[in-house]
């Protein structure tokens, strides 16, 4: 005879679910990506991305506020130079008055250390081609040349004010390639979260949008195949090797066995990034009356914690901050 055991006893209230649950959702877990555009008189609301802002610089400093002080645990900033600010380098990635690094001394100044400040450090919002590095004669991503435009990008975001640097272009080598240009620059206690396993993946056509993109073609010679998960563990232990202060998962709903994974073998924090696409089937299924929003936000972000991540980037970030506390 088996003993009745009734696994819905610690359903039966609130009360007690709320006791025995396993996974924790905290405003300090959440990190909100935030664009800032060159050359806009207001902000403008991404048409695929409802409630997302292509910021002004005041617009920008004004919502950064506000999200910290809804307790987000962090920002991460994409800049959107003017159209005639592209060229085949992405000069004004590097450029101390390019957009970004404009908006991140004005975050830095206003902000302090009162959050932690990130940048995106990645070419693809400054190319007028819209890959992620410098193109050989052939047209294909570059490797070597483009970590050398990685390394004065990231020194400029650091003399900028940045805490933490994203480098998310998917380049071998490029962490310690920036290690090593930030520590010679003299900037040893800027840190870096790895965009360590990165797909190219099709949930990132919001994106696109957001930063006015003018890629033309994919990102498959450099982001990884969605097809595979222990390639995703190699480029954690090179990452990882390299001096990766945190490692991403990113994409996060497509890919939460390959995030549990990491974080099961990871020494350093872990972060997931819910992408453009993610955020815009939630919200495109809720305006159309399909689903609870604020039920199917929180349960995705309970899921992607669950699955492990320590850190969560989601355009919800401060709006799901202010609701939990
Ligand atoms: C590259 C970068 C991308 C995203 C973050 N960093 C775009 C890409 O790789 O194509 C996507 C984020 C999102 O879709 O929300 N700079």
């Amino acid at each position: 005879m088996f003993p009745d055991i009734r696994p819905r006893r610690l359903r039966s209230t609130p009360a007690i679910r709320r006791l025995v649950a396993e996974t924790s959702l905290e405003p300090r877990h959440l990190v909100l990506p935030m664009f800032v555009a060159d050359g806009l008189d207001e902000p403008r609301e991404i048409v695929s991305m409802p409630g997302v802002y292509q910021h002004t610089a005041d617009s920008l400093r004004k919502a950064a506020t506000e999200a910290v002080a809804a307790g987000v645990g962090g920002l991460m900033l994409f800049g959107v130079p003017r159209p005639e600010d592209k060229d085949a380098r992405g000069s004004a990635a590097s450029d101390p008055d390019g957009v970004l690094n404009r908006a991140l001394r004005s975050l830095r100044s206003e902000l302090g250390d009162s959050t932690v400040i990130m940048a995106d450090t990645c070419l693809d919002e400054f190319t007028d081609h819209g890959h992620c590095g410098v193109l050989t004669g052939s047209g294909v991503v570059d490797n070597d040349a483009t970590l050398e435009r990685y390394a004065e990008m990231a020194v400029a975001q650091a003399e900028a004010g940045a805490h933490l640097l994203g480098p998310s272009g998917m380049m071998d080598g490029q962490i310690g390639f920036l290690r090593s240009a930030l520590d010679e620059a003299g900037h040893t206690e800027v840190g870096q979260l790895a965009y360590s396993a990165k797909y190219a993946s099709a949930f990132y056509g919001p994106f696109r949008d957001a930063v006015g993109s003018s890629l033309e073609g994919d990102r498959r010679t450099y982001q990884q195949d969605p097809a595979n998960r222990r390639e995703s563990m190699h480029e954690v232990d090179l990452d990882l090797a390299e001096g990766a202060d945190m490692v991403m998962v990113k994409p996060a709903m497509s890919y939460l066995d390959v995030l549990r994974e990491v974080a099961d073998r990871s020494p350093v924090p872990v972060a997931a990034y819910q992408i453009s696409g993610e955020y815009s089937m939630i919200s495109a299924a809720a305006q159309k009356g399909w689903i609870d929003r604020d039920a199917a936000i929180l349960e995705s972000l309970v899921g992607i914690r669950r699955a492990g991540a320590d850190i969560v980037l989601t355009y919800w970030a401060a709006e799901v901050a202010g609701r939990l506390s």
